[in-house]
């Protein structure tokens, strides 16, 4: 392993659902010397605050896990909150990372840096050859700025950040407030309800015919860890100053809307029907990462879909009846 188990490694925005699995899976991997802070301890929209605490902190190493997240709606209302706080996080820590001397940098992105109407399955050289979807076009500009600012440092700098983007999430930590939260989530939330109230259907928007591919947090975390340890020449190949330093992370699998709603019902035990809004929009028809890069390194996915839909149903269970408790 090319890092010392030992070595300080900053996880920014560990409470969260991407930032609570690389935690785990770093300390599953016995990494000792966590450096965390929570949102109301460090502010990283705050430049002096970020430039004080590496200062004070000197990490050897960072994984960028924090930025403001939001589904559809709270991205379509709140696009100057989105582009405003996520260029600031992005800018403020890895500038400092650089001024401290960080070796290696792990930057998060989203799939939803590719172009809308991106080919399939999407690989990294799809990057900027094409229009955004408008709904989250301000959250995207700030994710594509992130990974410009990765490769403008490895390029001037001779730093070695990577940016890594991964695929939809789900797992502990996950948001389920129906206004915030992403697709699983939320089917998961409306399964256990409609399951709840004794209902007859569960509805899901549109036709149910859109592919989508999802990853259980803990998954995301272990390939992003094992980036992170990659051994010397493999990792500097990556973040050479001469290639875009980008790399996807996901399952390789998509599977329909629908298909997906069945599982959720199957291990919810929802034994309604599915109904479809077809008012509603479908949105792309299908959205897979391309995967070959991550894979040719040799990293596979491990965590099959319906067991992390088990892990976040458990999960939901716990905080849910805790809350109603
Ligand atoms: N969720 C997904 O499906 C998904 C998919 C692909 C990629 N990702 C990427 O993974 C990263 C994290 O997403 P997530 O889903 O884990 O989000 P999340 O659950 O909302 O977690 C975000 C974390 O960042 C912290 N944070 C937010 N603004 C901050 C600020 N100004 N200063 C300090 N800390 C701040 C949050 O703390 P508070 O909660 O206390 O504010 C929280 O710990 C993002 O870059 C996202 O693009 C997520």
């Amino acid at each position: 392993m090319s890092i010392e188990r030992t070595a300080r490694i900053y996880v920014a925005g560990h409470t969260g659902l991407a930032g609570s699995a690389l935690v785990r899976s770093l300390r599953a991997k016995g990494f000792t010397n966590l450096l965390l802070r929570k949102h109301a301890e460090l502010e990283l929209t705050d430049a002096a605050a970020v430039r004080r605490f590496f200062e004070a902190e000197r990490p050897e190493h960072v994984i960028v896990a924090a930025a403001k997240v939001g589904g559809i709606l709270a991205n379509d209302t709140y696009p100057a909150d989105f582009i405003h706080q996520n260029l600031a996080i992005g800018n403020n820590v890895i500038h400092e990372a650089w001024r401290s001397g960080v070796g290696r940098l792990l930057y998060l992105g989203s799939s939803c840096i590719y172009p809308r109407d991106c080919p399939q399955p999407m690989k990294e050289e799809y990057l900027l050859t094409g229009p955004l979807e408008p709904t989250n076009r301000a959250y995207a500009l700030a994710k594509i700025a992130g990974i410009e600012t990765c490769w403008s440092y490895n390029r001037q700098h001779g730093t070695r950040f990577l940016a890594v983007m991964p695929t939809n999430l789900f797992g502990p930590q996950d948001h389920y407030d129906l206004q915030n939260s992403h697709a699983l989530p939320a089917l998961i939330r409306k399964a256990h309800e409609a399951k709840m109230r004794g209902e007859r259907d569960l509805v899901i928007w549109g036709t149910g015919r859109p592919k989508r591919e999802f990853m259980y947090s803990d998954d995301m975390a272990d390939a992003c860890v094992f980036l992170l340890t990659l051994d010397e020449s493999r990792y500097a190949a990556l973040s050479a100053p001469a290639v875009a330093p980008l790399i996807n992370v996901g399952t390789g699998q998509d599977l329909t809307i629908a298909e997906l709603a069945a599982l959720v019902c199957e291990v919810v035990g929802f034994r309604g029907g599915i109904a479809h809004d077809t008012t509603k929009p479908d949105g792309t028809p299908r959205k897979l990462l391309d995967v070959s890069k991550l894979q040719a390194l040799g990293w596979r996915s491990r965590v099959s879909l319906r067991e992390g839909i088990e892990r976040a149903y458990a999960d939901f269970r716990a905080r849910f009846e805790r809350a109603a408790a």
